[in-house]
């Protein structure tokens, strides 16, 4: 292990020896943990991290100065649309994605290391029950998803195929992931085929570049973004395993949206067709403002523009058919070659440009004492996932209906959008549809059928409530057979048992 001499010489350099300001009072457990949190800081990276930090908190805040004037929407050539293309295109990427996925090509990879500060959570965000009639978590409902695509690119393609599940973590969700992944028996998925890997931490910084200790024994360190995928991937030879596996194409997917196809082989099969080595699905902005970043094109070259990072005016433009000019709202959805990732891994990494979060960090004071700051004191400098775009060489975007495939957990229930009751509404209202497009009818207390009209959340419940287990249904396939001409009372939980039941009765 390093000597304090080591890491004061080493903190010297870098001009942060105020982190060992209180060694004399430290005993000495607390001594070895702070040297063990130390020594791995590299004095000339630190230094560079400092800097940067403290250069950037000096920029005046907002957009970039002229990026306004370099943005333009993306060209219609690079999007696609699930929505507004034909059946038998539809049919086409779809069976493509399946052929790749039976010949056990494609990977999921979660992005699960951020710290779900908004939902204000202590635990990871996929172990969040948002209150479906089943309780199931976001996790569960992501492995579910994960068991049937494979059963229905198997059952295609008369095979028995994997798609290997990568989750991201950092030090604050490993440990409480790995073992809500244990104690739900990695919801009968086979343990070989879920690899977790721990995302680097960084040190937040004061506004004039100083490390800022959280207690007199603890730096105060944060995720580095999750675009500190790269560095991971590289940390965990994570590359090297999906080559082992034969993975080509990789969907890659963040945490919080209830409605996420993981694996979708119409999103896979259209990037495939398309040839791309770098793809982003996007929604139709709800609202100007709405916290989604923007896919677009800077100077020429496709980007997503952060929600932190557009000026409102920007956000605001409207195209000539009165629709917002910047309309493709990401969602955490990317489509990635094996191939792009190790160019990037290789070469790229380092080009990325950190961002800057300014947040409110509690430290510890000259005179020891512990302070939790009512204003933002610090800077949190993280990459972004997306920011490798612009090194793609084939970008492409795939639009998707919001109502189908997003309705992200960002905030606590107070709030009105992106809360535990909007994500259980969006999942509940998807499912009355299918159910109804299968041909169910669901009856109120008095015996007469409810009412088909279609029901769009947020704004309010579906008229019954059906749940529908994503083993029994990935994107509501396959239901006539339990549902057609069928009466049902709410709530209907079909669940694999429920459906086996329903199959061997009459209608
Ligand atoms: C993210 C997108 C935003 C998009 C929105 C859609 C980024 C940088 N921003 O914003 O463009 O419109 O989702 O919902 O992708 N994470 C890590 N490590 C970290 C930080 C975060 O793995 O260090 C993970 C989180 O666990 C989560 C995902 O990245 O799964 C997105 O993080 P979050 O902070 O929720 O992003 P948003 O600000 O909502």
């Amino acid at each position: 292990m390093a000597s304090e001499r080591d890491v004061r010489a080493r903190l010297q350099r870098a001009g942060q020896e105020h982190l060992l300001r209180f060694w004399a009072e430290l005993a000495p457990e607390p001594r070895a943990a702070l040297l063990a949190e130390l020594a791995p800081l590299e004095p000339d990276a630190l230094r560079e991290h400092c800097r940067r930090a403290a250069e950037a908190c000096a920029r005046p805040p907002g957009p970039p100065p002229g990026l306004a004037a370099r943005l333009r929407p993306l060209p219609p050539e690079r999007l696609g649309s699930a929505s507004r293309s034909d059946p038998k295109t539809r049919g086409r990427w779809e069976e493509e994605g399946f052929r790749q996925i039976a010949l056990n090509k494609v990977a999921v990879l979660l992005l699960a290391g951020g710290q779900g500060t908004r939902l204000g959570v202590t635990y990871p965000k996929g172990m969040y029950r948002v209150g479906l009639p089943s309780r199931k978590t976001l996790y569960q409902l992501q492995a579910e998803r994960i068991r049937r695509v494979e059963q229905l690119a198997g059952e295609r393609h008369g095979t028995r195929c994997t798609v290997p599940w990568y989750v991201m973590t950092s030090e604050f969700t490993l440990g409480p992931t790995a073992e809500f992944f244990r104690e739900h028996n990695f919801f009968h998925l086979d343990p070989a085929n879920v690899v977790m890997f721990e995302q680097r931490l960084l040190p937040a910084v004061t506004f004039d570049g100083k490390v800022i200790l959280e207690r007199k024994d603890k730096v105060a360190m944060a995720p580095d973004g999750n675009g500190g995928l790269y560095c991971a991937l590289e940390d965990h030879k994570i590359l090297e395993d999906m080559e082992r596996r034969g993975v080509e194409f990789v969907h890659v997917y963040c945490v919080d949206n209830i409605l996420v196809r993981l694996a979708d082989p119409v999103f896979i099969g259209f990037c495939v067709l398309q040839g791309a080595d770098c793809g982003a699905k996007v929604v139709e902005k709800a609202y100007p403002e709405e916290p989604v970043g923007v896919v677009c094109q800077v100077d020429g070259v496709p980007q997503v523009v952060e929600y932190s990072e557009i000026s409102p005016e920007t956000a605001q433009l409207r195209a000539s058919d009165g629709g917002l000019l910047y309309n493709a709202g990401n969602i955490c959805n990317h489509f990635f070659t094996r191939g792009f990732l190790q160019a990037v891994t290789r070469k790229f990494e380092p080009l990325l440009k950190p961002h800057v979060a300014v947040k409110k960090v509690p430290y510890v004071d000259e005179e020891g004492n512990l302070v939790k700051p009512l204003k933002p004191n610090g800077i949190k400098m993280e990459k972004f996932v997306f920011d490798v775009f612009p090194f793609a060489e084939n970008f492409v975007a795939f639009e998707v209906l919001r109502e189908e495939e997003f309705s992200p957990l960002k905030n606590a229930d107070l709030a009105d959008r992106d809360s535990p009751c909007t994500a259980r509404r969006a999942l509940l209202a998807q499912h009355y549809r299918w159910a109804l497009r299968a041909g169910a009818h669901f009856l109120d207390a008095h015996g007469a059928w409810l009412p088909e009209l279609p029901c769009s959340p947020p704004n309010g419940d579906p008229p019954a409530i059906c749940e529908i287990s994503p083993l029994v249904s990935y994107s509501g396939e396959g239901l006539e057979a339990y549902l057609q001409g069928r009466e049902f009372q709410s709530p209907l939980i079909l669940d694999e048992d429920q459906a086996r039941g329903l199959q061997q009765q009459e209608p």
